[in-house]
């Protein structure tokens, strides 16, 4: 019996918890293949908010998940926990396979290292697929459109040629042209350039660089640290678990393995505007990684007058100079105007680390020189010899 047609139109749904900028949400992602060994836990657990607009690039060693993590977010295959919500739908619950393959086609454009265009196609009719596969724009309309995307790319001059007669650069511009074929609001590419020489390489980047300003939202695996540059988010992803950013940014030295044990160990704690988190003279226990908002760095004048040393923000530290010297603390450090989320590591762990990772210890000491030359310059400031 033939299904009405009102039962079988999508059943996606806005998820009701969805943050209103967020693009993509993964909340305890969890991934298990089971193979003759048995079963195997790829990703353990993922939580991540991608906001609209962000340039994200993701990075790992091979087989940490980094393809699996892309393939929960464009329902190329399923978690097997967890939940997935992209430009504010559930794309999991409730859903049919097919259901989910349309809500891909009009939302998604995808990009693979191995471009996978169809061979038999040229260039226009492979970027003219998706439209007919979604039936978006009327038909008379796609085959301009389709020029219009290879034009953007630079690649008008070969829209009838079979893919084998360009470069691979081309043939990968040709496949972000047809990812686009649809105009969705968000790209997710793995691997862009791992094909490419870095000319092209370059001319990828660009291209993404310019849909950022336009407003889309573009997530992407890649190998290489002069792209991850170029990105608002670097993620880093070990043994499937999500590095915190705070720890990665604060400590970008430091090898995959201990800044996942620093993700584990460290505590989360909040502080509220202007709130003191270490006073002048209190021993210091923790190493501080903030994850969100400033903290002003403060020294007191006998006549306790107060004079602010440094703010420094997210992605920065604090703490090392009493830790690594082995002291109280020299300075009052408080949040700035705005709450302020930090990352509290407990000495012993940090200080086993340092002696683990030569190279994180000397960045480390670098940084803390600097302070201190800074703090001298203004201790005198403050103490003014007559
Ligand atoms: N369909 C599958 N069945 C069984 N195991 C799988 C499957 N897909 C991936 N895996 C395993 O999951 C782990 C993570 O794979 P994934 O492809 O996500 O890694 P990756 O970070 O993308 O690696 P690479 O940098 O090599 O692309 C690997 O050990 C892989 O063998
Ligand atoms: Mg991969």
């Amino acid at each position: 019996m033939k299904t009405p047609r009102s039962s079988r139109k999508a059943a996606l749904v806005r998820d009701a918890e969805s943050h209103p900028d967020a693009m993509i949400e993964l909340r305890g992602v969890v991934k298990k293949f089971s193979n003759a060994a048995g079963v195997f836990t790829v990703l353990k657990g993922v939580d991540l908010t991608i906001y609209r607009g962000e340039f994200v690039s993701i990075v790992g060693k091979s087989g940490s998940g980094k393809s699996t993590l892309l393939n929960m977010v464009t329902g190329i295959d399923h978690p097997t926990d967890g939940k997935v919500v992209v430009h504010g739908t559930d794309i999991y619950t409730g859903v049919t396979e097919s259901q989910r393959s349309n809500w891909r086609g009009k939302n998604l454009g995808i990009v693979f290292q191995f471009f996978q265009l169809l061979p038999m196609l040229t260039l226009l009719e492979n970027v003219m697929l998706p439209m007919d596969y979604v039936d978006m724009y009327d038909f008379d309309e796609r085959p301009q459109r389709a020029m219009e995307l290879l034009k953007l790319v630079g690649l008008e001059k070969f829209a009838n040629k079979l893919p084998v007669l360009v470069s691979t650069g081309q043939q990968q511009l040709a496949a972000i042209a047809r990812a686009m074929a649809c105009d969705p609001p968000l790209l997710v590419a793995d691997e862009p350039t791992g094909n490419l020489d870095t000319r092209s390489a370059d001319t990828i980047i660009q291209l993404f660089e310019q849909f950022v300003a336009q407003g889309k939202t573009i997530v992407m695996v890649t190998h290489d640290p002069s792209l991850t540059s170029r990105t608002h988010r670097n993620l880093i992803i070990s043994d499937g678990e999500l590095i915190d950013e705070a720890v990665s940014r604060s400590l970008p030295q430091l090898r995959h393995r201990h800044m996942l044990e620093f993700t584990k160990l460290a505590e989360k704690r909040v502080y509220q505007p202007h709130e003191t988190i270490l006073s002048r003279n209190q021993n210091v226990d923790h190493f501080f990684m903030i994850r969100q908002g400033e903290v002003d760095v403060v020294l007191q004048q006998k006549s306790n007058k107060e004079y602010v040393i440094s703010r420094i923000g997210a992605g920065e530290f604090f703490g090392e100079m009493e830790l690594m010297r082995g002291g109280k603390s020299v300075a009052n450090v408080r949040a700035a105007e705005s709450p302020v989320e930090v990352l509290a590591l407990p000495r012993a762990e940090f200080a086993r680390v340092m002696d683990e990772s030569p190279i994180t210890a000397d960045a480390v000491a670098k940084i803390l020189q600097k302070r201190l030359e800074a703090q001298k310059i203004a201790d005198q400031r403050v103490t003014p010899r007559d």
